[in-house]
């Protein structure tokens, strides 16, 4: 084969080209985005995001248009350009004043950013573990907390105070339709208001390498009207329903025998009181498990149960790749109807 038959051809090169584009483009939207804000944050560190880019750009193409200048133009009329007003204009005033504004801007971005909410916020505890989120809604003196995992639901318009900690690594809370990343260290605690403007349902993804799933800690991020979520956060502090029927109480007993109770809290379930694993009082109402790593229904919780390490490897749950199909069947439809 010569080395011109094994070269593209220019139809192929074009549609490989084009595909490339569509699918980079294609990445500029949808439920993980900076290019679609749901909130304030997000629409500010949006347009820093364009200023900054147009501006450089510009700049970078000025610059590059004096040196074309300077490379083709005859020598004569090249002096005319040069010299100490080139130095003066395009060496020290363009730069000063570019700069200066940008800094500031930048600077008012940052501090609208971190400013005050003039309402009261609504305080959610997030806690990073490899690989998982652990999120908690502190209830008032002689309530109990609202526990959930791998989704964070926020009522629409009202400013949302997230307080970030961690397990064990470093990790980072980012949900870019939102908000810039909030990094989660160990032994401080970090904290930013979010607020979301409409409803949706959004990715969050956890943006600092923090092991061999570090790709899989993700979350879904609900932002809902306020009557909605309170509904569904007055649920949420509540214990897990009774079973309403035989094979859901087969499955929580399955659940108890099995020792799945050692790593995970079912609130209202006697010998359910881990807390290695997610809370799972209300696993059935979530949209995914697993940290985003499957979409949450029945056939999910038992392939997750059946083979957890095959699906996410090293993760702290051991595979239950022994159970039989029935107990099985029991455990997830239980756990399914924990809404
Ligand atoms: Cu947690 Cu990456």
């Amino acid at each position: 084969m010569t080395l011109r038959s094994a070269m593209p051809s220019l139809a192929t090169f074009r549609f490989r080209f084009g595909l490339a584009a569509v699918l980079l483009l294609a990445a500029c939207g949808g439920p993980q985005s900076v290019f679609e804000p749901r909130g304030p944050d997000a629409e500010r560190l949006l347009t820093l995001t364009w200023v900054l880019f147009i501006g450089g750009t510009a700049i970078f193409v000025g610059v590059m248009g004096l040196i074309g200048y300077a490379l083709v133009a005859r020598p004569d009329r090249t002096r005319r350009l040069s010299g100490n007003h080139l130095v003066l204009w395009g060496g020290f005033v363009f730069p000063i004043v570019t700069l200066a504004v940008l800094t500031t801007y930048s600077a008012w971005t940052t501090s609208a950013l971190t400013a005050t909410p003039r309402e009261e916020p609504l305080r959610v505890e997030v806690i990073g573990h490899m690989w998982w989120w652990e999120v908690r809604y502190p209830g008032e003196p002689g309530m109990p907390d609202a526990v959930t995992a791998n989704e964070i639901r926020i009522p629409v318009g009202r400013p949302v105070e997230v307080t970030v900690t961690t397990a064990d690594v470093i990790h980072s809370f980012w949900v870019p339709n939102l908000h810039g990343k909030i990094d989660l260290i160990p032994g401080h605690v970090n904290r930013r208001v979010i607020t979301a403007h409409e409803p949706a349902v959004m990715r969050g993804q956890c943006a600092e390498f923090c092991g061999a799933q570090h790709a899989w800690m993700a979350f879904a991020v609900v932002a809902e009207e306020p009557e909605r979520f309170e509904e569904w956060l007055e649920r949420q502090r509540e214990p897990a329903p009774e079973p309403r029927e035989p094979l859901l109480r087969e499955g929580r007993e399955a659940f108890i025998a099995q020792g799945c109770g050692a790593c995970h809290r079912v609130r209202g379930v006697p010998l359910a009181e881990g807390d290695l694993g997610p809370d799972l009082t209300h696993v059935g109402s979530r949209h995914l498990i697993a940290a985003g790593r499957l979409e949450n229904g029945v056939g999910a919780l038992a392939g997750w149960i059946a083979s957890s390490q095959h699906l996410k490897p090293e993760n702290l749950m051991p595979s239950f790749d022994r159970l039989d199909g029935p107990t099985l069947r029991a455990i997830a439809r239980w756990l399914e109807s924990l809404e």
